[in-house]
């Protein structure tokens, strides 16, 4: 795992965005895993901007999302799938037809979670997956409990989680209390993974998921287990890790990094 620490959260997002631009201009048929949440919003529009002043190209582009609540059309302004097209879709030359997310509306849930999971597989997999981290240590909405080789699934959500995003609705109470999610093992399927997380209250979770054990307790700590994860954080939300130096050492002296530090 390479950690990166920025000294702000618009330097995190900065190299989280050209990461992904680097990656999108070596490979344009690229499949990107996306997430959702307030962290995401200030790279989508990095990403946009990056599309309108220097031409990154999405048009050939895939995409899959972590997630997306139970029971939300995809028309509903709470539903990801509106989040995805407001922040991200509508603003850069995508084809909508390449975007997936799992459908909120299904009628069976083990069926939509399969289907899902093929498109995954006939898509010939996620190359580059983004993932934020909640508050409970989720990845996508993978609560604690979930099990580290868990797939696509519907799952209930944690009170925790509850708290976190309801003052997203237009109306926190109508939030779901269920949600689509891929599961901790098809994150780990990706070839790469990318966390971005920013801000003091991530402090807590963020060191226990980056030093504490690998636990099911924390879905996040499975990212441990990847091959090819980085993990970007800004000052705040690095405040509590032991090895911090250690993470700056690394990212000024790895040749791999040469072309973004
Ligand atoms: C939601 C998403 C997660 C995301 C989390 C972080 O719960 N399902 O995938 O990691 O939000 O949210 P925020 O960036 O708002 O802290």
């Amino acid at each position: 795992m390479d950690v990166i620490i920025r000294k702000d959260v618009k330097s995190a997002v900065d190299l989280a965005a050209r990461i992904m631009a680097d990656a999108l201009r070596k490979r344009p048929d690229m499949t990107l895993g996306l997430a959702t949440g307030r962290t995401m919003e200030a790279l989508y529009a990095e990403l946009v901007k990056m599309h309108r002043e220097e031409g990154l190209d999405f048009s050939l582009a895939k995409s899959f999302n972590l997630d997306e609540y139970v029971g939300l059309a995809p028309d509903n302004v709470n539903s990801y799938r509106y989040y995805m097209n407001h922040h991200l879709f509508d603003h850069v030359n995508i084809d909508k037809r390449n975007t997936h997310l799992p459908n909120g509306l299904a009628k069976c849930e083990a069926g939509e979670c399969e289907r899902y999971e093929q498109e995954m597989r006939l898509a010939g997999g996620i190359d580059l997956q983004l993932v934020g981290i909640g508050r409970t240590g989720h990845i996508g909405f993978n609560e604690p409990l979930s099990p580290l080789t868990s797939r696509t699934r519907s799952v209930a959500l944690t009170q925790g989680t509850i708290e976190q995003n309801s003052p997203l609705f237009t109306y926190p109470d109508v939030m779901p209390r269920r949600a689509f999610t891929m599961g901790v093992g098809t994150v780990l399927d990706a070839r790469s993974v990318l966390l971005l997380a920013t801000g003091a209250e991530k402090a807590d979770i963020i060191a226990k998921a980056i030093e504490g054990p690998v636990t099911s307790m924390i879905s996040a700590s499975a990212l441990q287990m990847h091959q090819n994860c980085t993990v970007i954080l800004d000052e705040e939300a690095a405040a509590k890790l032991q090895l911090r130096d250690f993470c700056d050492w690394t990212f000024a002296n790895d040749p791999k990094w040469d072309a973004f530090r």
